[in-house]
């Protein structure tokens, strides 16, 4: 597949990033993922404002969106069968510490498969938390190996997604997932300033359905009616079991009323 690197459109062999970009030293960067459909980038203006506010974040100048609307235009004539789109943005070359030079950017859009999806899928809470109260949370910076390392943990326990806790104990996100769950008919998820990502399709569930928006222990996952994940690839995904203990419905009613509105909604609009 062709990537997009910097105003050029190249075959993957054909791309050099150089060794210092502080995004391959240090993780200085952002990135965004979306799900194509038909060849056009779901919800694409909020995955634009995110990536402007995640590059802002950590103090870098926000991407030039016409440009990077004009490289996501040529990748996806170039490639028009993606069913996925990723941005990635970082400081460009730097030193070899923590500190930036005055340098330009670094820019990749790349595509690939859609990803496939079980129905249901089974999670894993791990030992480690979501810090809060980090310089970054919040962002979607390029620095994810906290959640490498928790995915292969969950994947040691059978489960295709890790959840964490924040500092405080409470419920937060997956590596690449935001978590609701039902407890008495009620949708909810944990708030913004539990430090999970605003995810995008959090966002729009959020948006069109009614949901609770309330601080709640770990614990509340495993004892809750039915939960889901969502994220930009998977849409809604009922999760099955928690730490091997089996929801009530996966999809429970109220899980079920989400898909198919979410399906409905978002197939009605593509950039909601
Ligand atoms: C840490 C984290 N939380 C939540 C999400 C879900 O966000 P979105 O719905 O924008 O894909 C992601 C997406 O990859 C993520 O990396």
């Amino acid at each position: 597949m062709k990537v997009w690197v910097d105003g050029r459109l190249l075959d993957p062999d054909e791309v050099h990033i150089s060794a210092f970009d502080h995004g391959v030293t240090v993780g200085d960067g952002v990135f965004e993922t979306a799900k194509v459909v038909d060849g056009i980038p779901f919800a694409l203006t909020r995955h634009l404002r995110r990536l402007a506010r995640s590059a802002t974040g950590l103090g870098l100048p926000a991407p030039d969106e016409a440009l990077v609307r004009k490289g996501i235009d040529e990748i996806m004539t170039a490639e028009p069968a993606a069913g996925r789109l990723r941005i990635t943005y970082t400081g460009g070359v730097g030193p070899l510490g923590s500190d930036r030079h005055d340098t330009p950017s670094t820019l990749v859009i790349a595509v690939g498969p859609a990803g496939a999806w079980d129905a249901t899928t089974d999670v894993a809470t791990v030992p480690w938390t979501r810090n809060e109260r980090s310089a970054v949370a919040g962002l979607k910076t390029t620095s994810y190996a906290d959640n490498v390392v928790a995915l292969s943990y969950a994947h040691d326990r059978g489960a295709s997604e890790a959840i964490f806790a924040n500092t405080r104990g409470e419920l937060c996100e997956g590596t690449g997932s935001n978590v609701f769950l039902v407890q008495a008919g009620r949708l909810i998820t944990p708030p913004l300033s539990s430090g999970c990502l605003g995810g995008i399709t959090r966002e729009l569930v959020v948006e069109w359905l009614a949901v609770g928006q309330v601080d709640l222990p770990l614990s509340a996952l495993a004892d809750s009616d039915e939960a889901f994940l969502t994220s930009s690839t998977r849409d809604i995904q009922p999760i099955r079991a928690v730490d091997g203990r089996v929801l009530k419905a996966a999809p429970g009613p109220v899980t079920a009323d989400a898909i198919a509105e979410f399906a409905r909604r978002s197939g009605a609009d593509l950039d909601p």
